[in-house]
């Protein structure tokens, strides 16, 4: 079985499925990180002086960017099995505290709202989820990645419950400038994702929704394995 889910930035997606995974003995991919993975590499080579938005991405000035983050993008994989995956760009392997950081969160909706990109990431993609039973989660795994998956979950909740969420894991209090900047942040890459032509971030037709909001981690995860279960009879 198949299981995907997606949502918008910090909807919990990664540690609702991680949990998800582990309860159903199922692999695990967040695919955000793979998106982060050449992100990363990219800034680390240089390729970008300043911050980009998906609609400059796409113009004639980032040609030869495109075309060798796309290059990145065939040399990139998800290496690993199970819950423990490790993003590999060419030679080199990324460590998850390196995909966080708040400068890829800047260039990252760019990166993938390239079309090619997109198209070299969703073989990787499909490869782990076609070694059995699996978990991924993203923006399009229902939608583009895996359209027939067996399950397909939405995460939903409000941009201010989500900074909220985000801000104390990383040990900030709600209402700080820190918060306020993940909240600003935030924001900015979900209006990338949900408008970029490509695999845009939408709920598939046939994805359960759930609104987390008022949600404990263990209650959404009871609420996907449940929903997992109920389409294995
Ligand atoms: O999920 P995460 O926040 O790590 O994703 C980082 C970025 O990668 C997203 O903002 C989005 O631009 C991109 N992404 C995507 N499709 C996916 C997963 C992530 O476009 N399936």
């Amino acid at each position: 079985m198949r299981i995907a889910i997606d949502g918008p930035a910090s909807s919990g997606k990664s540690s609702v499925g991680r949990r998800v995974a582990e309860e159903l003995h199922f692999g695990f991919l967040d695919t955000g990180l793979l998106y982060r993975a050449i992100t990363r590499r990219a800034i680390d080579l240089g390729w970008f002086t300043a911050p980009v938005t998906a609609a400059e991405v796409a113009g004639a000035a980032y040609e030869q960017v495109r075309s060798d983050l796309t290059e990145l993008a065939r040399t990139t994989d998800a290496q690993g099995s199970g819950l423990s995956l490790t993003m590999v760009v060419g030679e080199v392997s990324l460590a998850d505290t390196q995909l966080e950081a708040a400068d890829v969160e800047l260039y990252v909706p760019a990166v993938a709202s390239i079309p090619s990109v997109r198209d070299a990431l969703r073989a990787v993609q499909r490869n782990v989820a076609a070694r059995g039973g699996s978990v991924l989660v993203g923006r399009d795994i229902g939608t583009v990645v895996l359209p027939d998956a067996e399950c397909k979950i939405y995460l939903d909740a409000t941009a201010e419950a989500r900074s909220a969420r985000r801000a104390l894991q990383r040990g900030f209090s709600v209402g700080s400038s820190e918060h306020q900047s993940i909240l600003t942040s935030l924001i900015a890459r979900d209006a990338e994702d949900r408008a970029r032509p490509v695999a845009p971030l939408v709920a598939a037709a046939d994805a359960t929704i759930i609104h987390t909001d008022e949600m404990a981690l263990a209650d959404v995860v009871e609420q996907v394995v449940a929903e997992a279960r109920k389409v294995a009879r």
